[in-house]
């Protein structure tokens, strides 16, 4: 559906041309339907949307969007994702902010009480990851929304891993700013990200990148502008509008399945997933297993296998993809909500066989 989609655009618009003003309406109308869908997606307004390339843009442009004074401090996780620390990482480096890790863990009491042990009158933002890139935990996120709330601590969730496994609620979960992307979960195209920007904070949050788009009103003989007044005034400049255009297909057949029975069949795969790897000697199981505290990603530890090279064999052979990390000496897998029972079951069966 979502190729289908690609290809008619991309047609379109090689053939016509991008500036045939038929092309023109459709497509950027489409991109705007797409805007209201990620919106809707999440419980937001179309104007609290910023549609990005991916997750790292969203993270950048709210990283870029404060004016930093050495000493400013940023709490992250201890199990951020590269995108999701070196922005903070490069802000130290640039301004002298201090980055302070927490520790991912689901547990909400243990969390926010080492949260509050690292929170001070210079911390400037909260960002945390709602799920864990490391082994798909999921973070007690509402519960950290409602204690930054009454600090009146800004705070931002990157949601990669998110969006599209189980159904998020901008207005439950408490955050002033969320980057999702369309190309992971949501099975969208590659390039389709978004940055949830609450209400509030669109006027406020400071504009690093700025072009034609963003503006109500632009005059260069007086050098002067006004930004727009929605999450649009972090855009700019040309983009391949159809990629997101396509996107509403996938958003579409989401809709359809609806997110809560997404989120139920994941689970149930990865529990079966984790119940075959109890079994297999020398396997660890690193992810949490109550649904509330896990996802349909599986991480765990195997002993006496090299890594990446399970990996290799697995794909190589069978054409099971996973991911693998050699410092940790774990992988991790994706339990899609698309996948079988069967295909479950093959790769806990190529699993026992390395093992032995
Ligand atoms: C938790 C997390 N954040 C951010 C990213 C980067 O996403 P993107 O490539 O859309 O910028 C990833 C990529 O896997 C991720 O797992």
């Amino acid at each position: 559906m979502v190729a289908e989609e690609a290809v008619r655009l991309a047609r379109l618009i090689e053939h016509k041309g991008p500036y045939d003003r038929d092309v023109n309406d459709e497509v950027l109308t489409l991109f705007e339907d797409s805007r209201k869908g990620f919106g809707d997606y999440i419980g937001a307004s179309s104007d609290e949307i910023a549609l990005t390339r991916n997750v790292s843009d969203g993270i950048n442009i709210v990283a870029t969007g404060f004016d930093w004074l050495p000493g400013d401090e940023v709490i992250i996780t201890n199990e951020e994702h590269p995108s999701g620390s070196l922005p903070f990482m490069n802000l130290s480096e640039r301004y002298g902010v201090n980055v302070k890790l927490l520790k991912f863990q689901t547990e909400p009491t243990q969390l926010l009480k080492d949260l509050e042990s690292l929170v001070t009158d210079k911390t400037r933002l909260v960002f945390l990851s709602h799920v864990s890139t490391v082994d798909g935990a999921r973070l007690p996120a509402r519960e950290v929304g409602d204690f930054l709330k009454a600090r009146d601590i800004p705070y931002m969730l990157d949601g990669a891993h998110a969006v599209g496994q189980f159904p998020v609620s901008m207005k439950e979960l408490g955050c002033d700013f969320y980057a999702g992307c369309g190309h992971k979960w949501l099975l969208c195209q590659q390039g389709t990200g978004f940055l949830y920007v609450k209400k509030d904070w669109i006027t406020k949050l400071k504009t690093s990148w700025v072009g034609w788009g963003m503006t109500e009103e632009y005059d260069l003989d007086s050098l002067s502008y006004t930004s727009l007044k929605t999450a649009q005034r972090f855009e700019f400049g040309t983009r391949y509008w159809a990629t997101h255009a396509s996107g509403i297909k996938a958003l579409e057949f989401h809709n359809n399945i609806g997110p809560e029975n997404i989120y139920r069949r994941s689970h149930d795969l990865a529990s079966q997933l984790k119940r075959r790897l109890i079994d297999i000697p020398g396997i660890s199981i690193k992810t949490p297993m109550a649904k509330t505290d896990s996802t349909g990603i599986v991480a765990f530890s195997t002993a006496g296998l090299n890594h990446p090279e399970p990996g290799n064999w697995l794909w190589n052979e069978h054409r099971i993809l996973t991911a693998h990390n050699p410092k940790t000496q774990s992988m991790r897998i994706a339990a899609a909500f698309y996948l079988l029972e069967d295909e479950i079951d093959l790769l806990a069966d190529k699993l026992s066989e390395l093992a032995s």
